[in-house]
C-alpha cells in the first residue's frame, strides 16, 4: 500500500443539556462566582443526566463525526476512546460505542492517560494509519468526571465538566494531515491527581467508601506548575518534530483546564493570545474531551481553515502530557470532488494489493 497520511475528515461533539453555573455551585459549597472566575476562568460546565454515561455521550459525538466524514459505521476500522471515567472497568467504553453506532467491523479499545487521553489516542490512530495497518479510525475523548467528584470539596468540584468529542481520521494520499505527535509521562507524580479507589489496589469496600477513595483528589498548585512547563515543552517538541516554527501555527488548541494555565503556556511560548482557542469558560475541564470539543467549536467559529497548521497540547493525571501538529483539511462536504477521487484511488489500491500475487 502506498504511504498515506492520517487526515481528520470528520468531527463532532456532545455536551449534556444540564448546565451548572458558578452560582449553582455557590449553593452547594463555600465558593463564589468571583473566586472560580478569577482562579480558573470557568463560568459554567455541563453535567451528565442520570442515564447518560461516557459511552452514550461518546456515541452521540461519534455519529456526528461520521456523518461529517461521510463514513458509514460499517466502514470504521478502529474505535479508540480516550477516557479516565469509563462506564465499566471492562468491557471497554469503545466496545459500547462500537455496538451503539453499529460499527460491525471495527476493533475497539480504550486509552487511559487522563486529560492526555485524546492526544494519546490520536497518536495511536495516526501510527496505525500511516503504517497501513488500518484505513481509518474513530478517535474519541469522552468523560463523566462529575460521577467521581466529591461535591463537598470546593477545591475540585468547581473545576470539571462532562462531555465528549470525536474525530474521524482517515488515510489519504494528500500531503496534509497529522505531521507529528509527542507523548510523555512521569508516574512518580501520580498521587498529585488521582482516583485511588475502584482498582485492584483499593477495590470497592465499606472502608474505601468511608475514606472517600473513589473521589478525584488533586494537589492543584503542584499540578498547575507542572502543567505549564510540560505543555510548553511538548508544544516545542512537536513543532520541531514537524519541522515547523511557532509562527507557522494558525491555531493553538490547548487542554482546557484553567484559563491561567492556558495563558501561562502562551506566555512561556511567546505565542499571541488571539491565536489560542479557549472555551473553558463554558465547559470547565472535561479532561480527555476538552481538545476535541474545542476543535469542533473552533471549526464552527471559522477559526480552522484548510491548510492551517494546528497545534494540540495536553496535560493530565499520571502525570501525562503530549502534543500533536496537524494541517487542517476540512470535511468531504467542503472538498467533495477531491475526497471522492482520493477515496476511489485508495479503494483501487486496496483491490490491486489484494489481487497482487504473493512472492
Ligand atoms: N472557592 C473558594 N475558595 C477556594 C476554592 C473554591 N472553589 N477552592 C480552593 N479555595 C481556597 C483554598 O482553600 C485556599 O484557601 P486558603 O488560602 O484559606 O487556604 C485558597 O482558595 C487558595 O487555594 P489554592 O489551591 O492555592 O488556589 P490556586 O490559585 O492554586 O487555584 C486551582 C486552585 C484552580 C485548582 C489551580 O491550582 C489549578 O487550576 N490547578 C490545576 C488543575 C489542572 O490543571 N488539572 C489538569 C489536569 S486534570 C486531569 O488530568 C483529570
Amino acid at each position: 500500500m502506498a504511504r498515506q497520511n492520517a487526515v481528520i475528515t470528520g468531527w463532532g461533539f456532545y455536551a449534556p443539556s444540564r448546565v451548572m453555573t458558578n452560582f449553582d455551585l455557590e449553593k452547594i459549597v463555600d465558593t463564589s462566582d468571583q473566586w472560580i472566575t478569577e482562579r480558573t476562568g470557568i463560568k459554567e460546565r455541563h453535567i451528565a443526566a442520570e442515564g447518560e454515561t461516557t459511552s452514550t455521550m461518546a456515541a452521540r459525538a461519534a455519529r456526528v463525526a461520521l456523518e461529517r466524514a461521510r463514513l458509514r459505521p460499517a466502514d470504521v476500522d478502529l474505535i479508540i476512546v480516550g477516557t479516565c471515567s469509563p462506564d465499566y472497568l471492562f468491557p471497554a467504553t469503545a466496545c459500547l460505542v462500537q455496538t451503539a453506532i453499529g460499527a460491525e467491523r471495527a476493533g475497539s479499545f480504550d486509552v487511559e492517560a487522563a486529560c492526555t487521553s485524546f492526544v494519546s489516542a490520536l497518536a495511536i490512530a495516526n501510527g496505525m494509519i500511516v503504517s497501513g495497518a488500518i484505513r481509518n479510525a474513530l478517535v474519541i475523548g469522552a468523560e463523566t468526571l462529575s460521577r467521581f467528584l466529591d461535591w463537598t470539596d470546593r477545591g475540585t468540584c468547581v473545576l470539571f465538566g462532562d462531555g465528549a468529542g470525536a474525530v474521524v481520521v482517515e488515510g489519504s494520499s494528500a500531503s496534509v494531515g497529522i505531521e507529528s505527535t509527542v507523548l510523555h509521562s512521569d508516574g512518580s507524580k501520580g498521587d498529585l491527581l488521582w482516583v485511588q479507589g475502584g482498582g485492584v489496589k483499593h477495590p470497592a469496600s465499606k472502608d474505601s467508601l468511608a475514606k472517600g477513595l473513589h473521589f478525584l483528589k488533586m494537589d492543584g498548585s503542584a499540578t498547575f506548575k507542572l502543567a505549564v512547563k510540560s505543555m510548553a515543552d511538548a508544544a516545542e517538541e512537536a513543532l520541531a518534530a514537524a519541522g515547523l516554527k511557532l509562527d507557522d501555527i494558525a491555531l493553538l488548541i490547548p487542554h482546557q483546564a484553567n484559563i491561567r494555565i492556558i495563558e501561562a503556556v502562551g506566555k512561556r511560548l511567546r505565542f499571541p493570545a488571539e491565536k489560542v482557542f479557549v472555551n473553558v469558560q463554558r465547559y470547565g475541564n472535561t479532561s480527555a474531551a476538552s481538545i476535541p470539543i474545542a476543535l469542533c467549536e473552533a471549526e464552527a467559529a471559522g477559526r480552522l481553515r484548510r491548510g492551517d497548521k494546528v497545534l494540540l497540547v495536553a496535560f493530565g493525571g499520571g502525570f501525562t502530557w503530549g502534543a500533536a501538529v496537524l494541517e487542517w483539511w476540512g470535511s468531504h462536504l467542503e472538498h467533495g470532488q477531491r475526497s471522492i477521487l482520493d477515496r476511489a484511488a485508495r479503494a483501487l489500491e486496496d483491490v490491486v494489493d489484494r489481487v497482487r500475487p504473493v512472492g
